[in-house]
């Protein structure tokens, strides 16, 4: 039969978890404020490249079981409402979250008796205990279920999730139930635990990821020092169940919308709680300090001298997205970089498959060839693999200095073999 579900917001979070429960069988209404965001879906079309999330929208739309709406007020006969609502970091790093706050103030009329309200997106831990007075209303069970989707692959998360998380009170047991029943259609573990624990386990998760990647991309530094290859060293590592190979490629920092913000809201929390998280902190430093690396082998790379002057130095950027498979520019790595060489007076050329128009202190272009045109070093940010099938011949012979530096480990020397090209990468000795 599925359920009448209201999503509020359709950004990427709520678009995918909107066209997936519509998937299994729901009839979904997703709500969102933006006027023309909401024509673009109805008719078919949705702002953001997320693979199968298009399909799975019209899909809903076709056999009416999805709509999309402005009015708030279309959700007054929801069985569930879920919130999938920006909670940006605040000026004193912890969640913002006054779009909830104004998004409760207009839900209070409109929830129907029995409804049960779902906190979807990341939000301070204890935010489900305190949303009942935000909302003024005390018949409104509300429900933790976070979202463990990774841009690129949010339909397949959704889909088949490692795990469903469902917090609540003991006394919102069956609220939850009803929570666990929009899953139902899946292979997965479901989890429930208090309200509290689900709010914190989304921090941990993605702070855990933050620290993973870190510790690997101090590894790489040590590699270089020692004369190892992080690649194998991690590869060795990954292949310890305990350990697992996911999140060890090491690269030029860790970015996006979600890890830095919630990093840094997870300190705050437990700042407020009177807790220190020093490996989270030094996480977060770490990655500051692996951008500043980054800088010094392209500058090394462009001018022969770590303290070579990078003003006028024509550097040609392969890569703006913050990972491959999204165009996604929010804290990503090779757009802090870039600013970066752009602020030291290097002249930029920029090439990203999903970023047809980067910022207007660099030059765009949608042909990569054009990256290395007289460049004095070519720099490889994303991990695009499409990178790799370049003619790397034609690269090397534009190049005024025909050197990549490869904050990704994307190329090897297969690729770059008789083409000319040096390469420096992060974690080897080799060629660095
Ligand atoms: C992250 C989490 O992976 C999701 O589980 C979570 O649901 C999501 O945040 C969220 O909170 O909504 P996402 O921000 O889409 O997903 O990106 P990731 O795939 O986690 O990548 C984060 C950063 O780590 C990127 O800059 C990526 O390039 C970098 N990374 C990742 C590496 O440098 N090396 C790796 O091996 C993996």
């Amino acid at each position: 039969m599925g359920n009448r579900v209201g999503v509020v917001g359709a950004g990427y979070v709520g678009l995918t978890t909107a066209a997936c429960l519509a998937h299994l069988g729901h009839h979904v209404t997703c709500a969102d404020n933006d006027q023309s965001k909401v024509e673009e879906c109805a008719g078919g079309e949705i702002p953001i490249a997320e693979p199968g999330l298009r399909g799975l929208v019209r899909d809903g739309l076709a056999e009416e079981r999805l709509a999309f709406t402005t009015d708030l007020a279309a959700l007054d006969q929801s069985d569930v409402v879920l919130l999938c609502l920006p909670t940006p970091t605040g000026p004193d790093g912890t969640a913002d979250l006054s779009v909830v706050e104004t998004v409760l103030g207009s839900l209070r009329e409109v929830l129907p008796p029995g409804c049960v309200l779902v906190t979807k997106s990341t939000v301070p831990v204890g935010t489900a205990a305190r949303l009942p007075r935000l909302l003024g209303r005390d018949d409104i069970p509300v429900v933790s279920n976070p979202e463990f989707l990774s841009e690129g692959t949010a339909v397949a998360d959704f889909l088949e999730p490692d795990r469903v998380v469902i917090g609540s009170a003991p006394e919102h047991r069956e609220a939850a139930d009803r929570v666990a029943g929009l899953y139902a259609g899946l292979d997965a573990p479901v989890i429930r635990t208090s309200a509290k624990s689900a709010e914190l386990a989304k921090y941990a998760s993605n702070a855990f990821l933050a620290v993973k990647l870190s510790y690997v991309n101090t590894l790489a530094e040590l590699c270089e020092h020692l004369g190892a290859e992080i690649g194998e060293v991690t590869m060795t590592m990954g292949l310890d169940e305990r350990i697992g190979p996911d999140f060890l490629a090491a690269g030029p920092g860790w970015g996006g919308s979600c890890l830095p913000k919630d990093t840094s809201a997870l300190l705050g929390i437990a700042e407020g709680a009177g807790v220190d998280l020093p490996l989270v902190r030094d996480a977060v430093a770490v990655n500051a300090r692996q951008a500043a690396a980054m800088l010094r082998k392209i500058r090394i790379a462009a001018t022969g001298t770590p303290d070579g002057s990078l003003s006028g130095a024509r550097i040609g950027l392969l890569g703006l997205a913050f990972k491959a498979g999204t165009g996604d520019l929010r804290d990503s790595p090779a757009l802090g970089i870039a600013a970066e060489l752009a602020a030291q007076g290097a002249e930029l050329t920029a090439h990203d498959p999903q970023v047809p128009d980067g910022p207007g202190w660099l030059t765009s272009t949608g042909n990569p060839y054009q990256v290395a045109n007289r460049a004095d070093a070519v720099v490889v940010l994303t991990e695009w693999p499409q990178f790799r099938e370049l003619d790397w011949f034609r690269m090397a012979a534009a190049a005024r200095r025909p050197v990549v530096v490869d904050t990704r480990n994307l190329l090897d020397d297969k690729i770059l073999a008789g083409t000319g090209m040096r390469r420096i990468g992060v974690g080897a000795a080799k060629g660095e």
